[in-house]
């Protein structure tokens, strides 16, 4: 198939990589409003370069990937969807929810098949979690615990444009409790600090910060985020039901410095970011967009409406911190 990809940063430069070595992928179109990195991107993993997200999306792709900055995502993917292109979209939809409402409600209308990146849901151990629980192999699940560590912030121009820790960070983990358990959240509380690089106070945002979420059947949720973690990457999941407790994340490179006498776990080097800790997660997730083009899967993995409902655990979160109280998803609906 012949696809694009819009957005050459950070996380759209590592797809480039991925999307080229997929057998299915047979031309990738590459474009970024900065033209500099498109050429650079299409010289190095041999992709076709586009002058510009319009121009690509007018070439004749069968599917496209929007991996540009967070205030592109809704524009984008209103042109795609309105072209009857399928997309691939990074979270979030937008960094603002009236934005993201009317974005999902636009896909939703043009009935193209969308799919929004939160690629945890491909990680095998995380995969083996959700199984466990549809299986009921966990019995009730009582508690379930999320956890994003950054090694270190990213830069200030990222930051800024984030829409904060919540939105940029935590939804990763709000999809995965939601997701894991199958239970809608309807109340949160978070609570979180500034301290580190002055630019978190200087944009309202907060560097460390946890939420305690409780969902419909009064089962509970816990997530960590932090901007500091020099150790490494840390994603982390634990389940704990009646039946039984899980976990993924815990293996050989896993971020931490464990002082039980005589262990030797963790033994090897810690998972330094994203792109190591997640590699075949993503290959994985932009496998199952191309299966999502072609037709051989017909539902979408991770759709708008998951998005959106990651979203307002998000505006909760934030309204919750900024009040000191908890928050209903209902409230902030
Ligand atoms: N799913 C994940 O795990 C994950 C990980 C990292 C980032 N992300 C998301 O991916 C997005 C990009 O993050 P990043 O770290 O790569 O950021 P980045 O700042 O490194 O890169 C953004 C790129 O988008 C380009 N761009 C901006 N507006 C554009 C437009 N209108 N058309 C084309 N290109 C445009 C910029 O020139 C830049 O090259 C963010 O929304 C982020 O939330 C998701």
């Amino acid at each position: 198939m012949r696809l694009g990809l819009i957005g050459l940063g950070r996380i759209g430069a590592f797809h480039a990589e991925t999307l080229s070595n997929l057998d299915a992928v047979e031309t990738l179109v590459v474009a970024d409003a900065v033209p500099a990195a498109t050429a650079s991107v299409a010289e190095k993993f041999g992709a076709e370069p586009a002058d510009s997200p319009e121009a690509l999306i007018a070439s004749g792709v069968d599917g496209v990937v929007i991996a540009a900055a967070t205030a592109a995502h809704a524009p984008l993917l209103r042109a795609a969807v309105d072209a009857g292109i399928p997309a691939f979209c990074e979270k979030p939809l937008s960094a603002v929810l009236a934005d993201a409402v009317s974005v999902a409600q636009h896909v939703e209308d043009s009935g193209v098949a969308v799919q929004v990146g939160y690629p945890r849901r491909f990680d095998p151990a995380y995969l083996a979690a959700y199984d466990a629980r549809v299986a009921g192999d966990l019995g009730w699940v009582h508690t379930v615990r999320s956890t994003t560590l950054d090694p270190a912030p990213a830069p200030r121009g990222y930051i800024e444009t984030s829409g904060g820790i919540f939105r940029d960070c935590s939804v990763h983990d709000f999809d995965t409790v939601r997701w894991i358990t199958g239970q809608e959240p309807v109340e949160v509380y978070a609570t979180g600090h500034a301290h580190g690089d002055p630019m978190f106070a200087e944009f309202g945002d907060v560097a460390t910060a946890q939420t305690l979420i409780t969902f419909a059947d009064g089962s509970t949720g816990v997530v960590s985020n932090t901007r500091y973690n020099p150790r490494g990457y840390d994603v982390r999941l634990e389940v704990h039901g009646t039946g039984d407790s899980v976990a993924a994340g815990w293996s050989d490179q896993a971020p931490l410095r464990n002082l039980e006498p005589g262990s030797t776990w963790p033994s090897a080097q810690p998972w330094g970011f994203f792109m190591d800790r997640l590699t075949d997660a993503f290959r994985a997730e932009l496998t199952a967009f191309t299966e999502l083009v072609s037709g051989a899967r017909t539902e979408s993995p991770c759709t708008v409406q998951d998005a959106l409902a990651v979203a307002w655990m998000a505006e909760a979160a934030d309204l919750s911190l900024k009040e000191h109280r908890p928050v209903t998803i209902d409230e902030v609906k």
